[in-house]
């Protein structure tokens, strides 16, 4: 019988390298995409040794450049799951953060993203089947004063999915949203925000446990899962009081000292 095949962006750390290890182990034959090679090749050579049936092929690809959803599509024609899990944020007053992160920012939260479900989903239509997994983030639940562009980016991931899942009832194709709270991964760093992270190291999450929660969600098809059981809480209540209220909050942790 032929193996599903799973591709997994930002498949080089954190979220994307552990959830590409759980699908291997479930099963997958995998593509590995990001753009550093050498930690893409090291994870596909620890698939292949732990499950030797498996095909992890690796593919460095900049997401950010033109018609990579296209080229992804091109290698992978007959995958069944996608994972847009690629992204990254920045922590610290909009008007301080240097010329061209945001742009890259929302190239690849938001433009990429978008490219990539709407690429493969058509593919998967006519196919007749197939899974998209959003990583989005309890961060695009509100509005995050010091984190401005990065939450905003997830609101549209979360609003996007949502509203294409609703689209693509009937034609056999999922497309489905993981909102992720704080996560142990190479996130905080390039987001500047370190000393945030150490502060508050005991609400985080660590990055296998969220791969976990999005193997269920591939396997179950639900469509919205927050991930860990603080941050469904977190979620909640931001949607429940006034939207004004839930900034507030979010302005008071992300605010720097
Ligand atoms: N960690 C958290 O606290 C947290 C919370 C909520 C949501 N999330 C979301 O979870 C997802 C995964 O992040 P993570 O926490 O696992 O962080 P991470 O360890 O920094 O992983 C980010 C991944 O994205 C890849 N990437 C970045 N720019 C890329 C580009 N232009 N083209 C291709 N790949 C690119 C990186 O690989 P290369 O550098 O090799 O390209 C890396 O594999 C992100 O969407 C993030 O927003 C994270």
């Amino acid at each position: 019988m032929q193996r599903p095949l799973a591709v997994v962006t930002g498949a080089s750390s954190g979220i994307g390298e552990a959830l590409a290890l759980r699908l291997g182990s479930a099963g997958y034959d995998l593509l590995l995409v990001a753009r550093r090679e050498a930690l893409l090749t090291e994870l596909s050579a620890r698939i292949v040794r732990e499950h030797p049936e498996v095909r992890a092929d690796v593919f460095a690809l900049d997401l950010c450049t033109d018609d990579a959803a296209q080229k992804l599509l091109d290698r992978a024609p007959t995958a069944s799951v996608l994972v847009n899990n690629a992204g990254f944020g920045k922590v610290g007053e909009a008007l301080s953060i240097e010329n061209g992160v945001y742009e890259q920012m929302i190239a690849l939260n938001v433009a990429a993203l978008t490219q990539l479900t709407l690429t493969f989903a058509r593919r998967m239509v006519e196919r007749g089947g197939g899974t998209i997994l959003n990583v989005g983030s309890t961060s695009g639940f509100q509005p995050i004063p010091f984190q401005a562009v990065y939450a905003a980016t997830k609101a549209y991931v979360m609003s996007f999915s949502e509203a294409l899942s609703y689209e693509l009832r009937g034609k056999g194709v999922s497309v489905l949203g993981l909102y992720p709270g704080p996560t142990k991964t190479g996130f905080s760093e390039i987001a500047g925000a370190q000393e945030h992270a150490k502060k508050h190291a005991r609400v985080f999450m660590s990055a296998d446990a969220v791969a976990a929660l999005a193997m269920d969600q591939i396997k179950t098809g639900k469509e919205s899962v927050v991930a860990g059981k603080l941050n469904a809480v977190a979620a909640t209540l931001s949607q429940l009081g006034p939207r004004k209220a839930a900034r507030r909050v979010a302005a008071a942790i992300f605010k720097p000292r």
